[in-house]
This record gives structure tokens, sequence and C-alpha cells, in this order.
């Protein structure tokens, strides 16, 4: 079973991705560290993140294996990644692992922004995970605080409002809902309760 989870930045959905692979017994890809490695890895050379041909190399280069998360997860990472991630060349060069990843005989748990809609359309369930900017800004800045970020609320605001707009007005899969997506707006849930819908959902396409 392949369980495709798309959602904008800080919407819960990796938090649901990886509590939903612990149920299953299923491996998890959070799709979003592809490209926040492919940005650290331009940002380490000392190139341009909009260097098309220089980010398609690191793309390629990359392995499933090196993710240094602690590099990866900060507030400057998830903006980087994002304009890295509007690069077509970028997103093909990250296709092919993405779907042999999905491919594992048993299924897996992909989380990201087109996992839906162009890495898995095939995918047996989809949910869309969202929250209101708000919502989101508070999760990411708590999130944030607890890495020992200094935090500026409206800073984290302004980020979440301007990554929604590149991720979702980019020419190459964009941030869109995929048809047969169930939508799982997170906004008035925790995390134990947004746990049970996305299970009811999950179940329910698995009949
Ligand atoms: O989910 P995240 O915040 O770690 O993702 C970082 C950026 O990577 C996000 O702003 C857009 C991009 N991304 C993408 O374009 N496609 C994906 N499947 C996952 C992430």
């Amino acid at each position: 079973m392949i369980i495709a989870i798309d959602g904008p930045a800080a919407s819960g959905k990796g938090t649901l991705a990886r509590r939903l692979a612990a149920h299953f017994g299923l491996p998890h890809l959070d799709t979003g560290l592809l490209y926040r490695a492919t940005a650290r890895a331009l940002i380490d050379a000392g190139e341009r993140l909009d260097d098309s041909v220089r980010a398609e190399a690191a793309a390629r280069g990359l392995a499933l294996t090196d993710f240094d998360e602690d590099k990866l997860r900060g507030r400057e990472m998830g903006e980087a990644a994002s304009v890295v991630a509007a690069i077509p060349a970028v997103r093909k060069a990250l296709l092919e692992m993405q779907q042999t990843f999905a491919a594992r005989p048993g299924g897996a748990v992909l989380d990201g922004r087109d996992i839906g809609t162009v890495i898995c359309p095939n995918a047996q369930a989809k949910i869309f995970v969202t929250a209101s900017p708000e919502t989101r800004a508070n999760r990411r800045a708590l999130e944030l605080a607890g890495r020992g970020e200094k935090v500026d609320y409206a800073a984290v605001l302004e980020d979440i409002r301007k990554r929604d707009e590149r991720d979702s007005s980019r020419s190459s899969a964009p941030l869109v809902i995929a048809q047969d997506a169930v939508v799982l707006d997170t906004s008035a849930l925790d995390i134990a309760a947004a746990f049970k819908a996305a299970l009811a959902i999950v179940d329910d396409k698995r009949g």
C-alpha cells in the first residue's frame, strides 16, 4: 500500500506520515529533505540556489542515507529548498529516487507537495493535510524554538506565506490537491485527533 501525504509547510503532514508509517510498519520518506539537502549542498559549495545546472548535479549526487536532519531542518533551509524545488531539472533528478522508494515491496508512506499528483499518482490513499497559515506559523515557531533557534513569529508567518505562494505558483509540479485526495484540515486538531482522522481516511481507502 502506498500512502501519499501532501500539504503546505508546517501543516503537520510529516508527523502524520511518520505515525502512519509506524502504524502500518511501512518505510517513510520525507521528500522535503531531498530538496533541503540539494539546497544545502549548493550552499556548502558556495553556489547560487538558482543555478539550474549545478542544482541538478547536486540533486543527482544525493544519497538517501546522507541526510543530517539537524543541518536541514532550520528556517533558512526551508526557504532555500523552496527555491531549488522550483527548478524543473531538480524535480526530474529526484523523481526516480522517490518512485523507487515508493515501489518497495509492501509499499511506503511518502510526504511532500506532489506525491499524490506526480510521484505516486496511483497511491491507494492520498491525504492533503492543511491548516490555516497562522496555525502553521505557530507550530513552526514552537518547533524552531525547540531547536534553539531565535524565533520572530511575524517573520515565520511571512515565510509560510511566501513559501505557500512559491510552492503553489511554480510551473513544475506545483502544490495542488490531487483530484482523488481527501483534505484533512488540522487547524482545530491536536496530533492525536489528526492521526485518528488520517487513519480513518486510510482505512476507508483500504476497504
Ligand atoms: O516539507 P518541507 O518544508 O521540508 O519542504 C521544503 C521545500 O521543499 C518546500 O517549500 C517545497 C519543496 N518540496 C517540494 O517542492 N516537493 C516536495 N515533494 C517536497 C518539498
